[in-house]
């Protein structure tokens, strides 16, 4: 379990970014995070990473608080990888191979243990393809692949992800849900930050929604059906949860399945009760 306590962030000459955030990633969670453009969600992901080192405030894992100190992030590092926004920030070796490598080659592993790694790892994205690409070359897309790549190929027990479906086709935004599923379904924990409560409301169990520097999280079809706090946040929300109550349907759909499910069921009771 990954955890921030009462987190005040803030940048030199600065209002704090953040200033008593708490949030928990259970072990094999998933939870979105969520809310408007510069409201830290990017600050506090980095925070939970290691890479921000807040004014106040822990971060633990598994209850063990992460120290600063070269050995405790690294440590941290090695459970706990940040994918950035913008991948091309991510991104800085020559070419594919070697950028997924970067990571493994610096824990020291085997060099054996490290192509294997790359290759499962680009075979599981689906990008196997890319492998002897030039990292500058690549589009906005595949940047995001690579990216995760060099990410996943740490074998980390947390990922934080930040806008991994921003800017992708819908395909790729079905591809990229399917492999953040796969890597649920291998245990490992995710909090992925998001500015779509439809694909927050379908994928997450809970959202964590940053208002005023502050978190507030719970069950994600709760969080998102509360009009108070997404106005604050300025979100709206997800489109089932708008349309079930405007055909009287009991129940907060979360996919359009959930929804036709719902209106199906209606259909039959009009049925037999007519
Ligand atoms: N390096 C920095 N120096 C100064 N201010 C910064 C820095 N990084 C972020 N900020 C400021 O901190 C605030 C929070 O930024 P952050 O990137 O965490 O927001 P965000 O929620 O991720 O926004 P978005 O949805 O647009 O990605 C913003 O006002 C931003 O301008
Ligand atoms: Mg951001």
């Amino acid at each position: 379990m990954l955890t921030a306590r009462d987190l005040v962030a803030r940048f030199p000459g600065r209002e704090p970014v953040l200033s008593g955030a708490s949030i928990t990633l259970p072990d094999g969670g998933r939870v979105a995070l969520l809310g408007a453009n510069g409201c830290g969600k990017t600050t506090l992901l980095r925070c939970l990473s290691g890479a921000h080192r807040p004014e106040r405030g822990d971060i633990a894992r598994d209850g063990v608080r992460l120290e600063h100190g070269r050995r405790g992030l690294r440590e941290h590092r090695s459970a706990v990888q940040l994918v950035l926004q913008d991948a091309a920030d991510q991104l800085f070796s020559a070419d594919v191979t070697q950028d997924v490598s970067f990571g493994p080659m610096n824990l020291g592993l085997p060099v054996a243990e490290v192509r294997a790694r790359v290759d499962d790892t680009l075979a599981m994205l689906g990008i196997e393809h890319l492998a002897e690409r030039a990292t500058h070359q690549l589009s906005y897309g595949e940047q995001k692949k690579v990216a995760l790549a060099g990410a996943i190929a740490m074998a980390p027990s947390v990922l934080l992800l930040d806008e991994p479906t921003a800017g992708l086709d819908p395909e790729g935004v079905a591809e990229m849900t399917a492999i953040l599923d796969r890597l649920h379904s291998d245990g490992t924990s995710l909090l992925v930050a998001t500015h779509d409560v439809d694909w927050a409301l379908a994928w997450a169990d809970a959202a964590a929604i940053v208002v005023d520097g502050m978190v507030r999280q719970g069950p994600v079809a709760e969080m998102l059906d509360d009009q108070a706090l997404l106005a604050s946040a300025r979100l709206t929300p997800p489109w089932t949860l708008r349309l079930a109550p405007r055909l009287g349907l009991r129940g907060r759909p979360r996919t359009l399945d959930e929804m036709a499910a719902l209106i199906q069921a209606r259909l039959t009771e009009n049925r037999t009760t007519a």
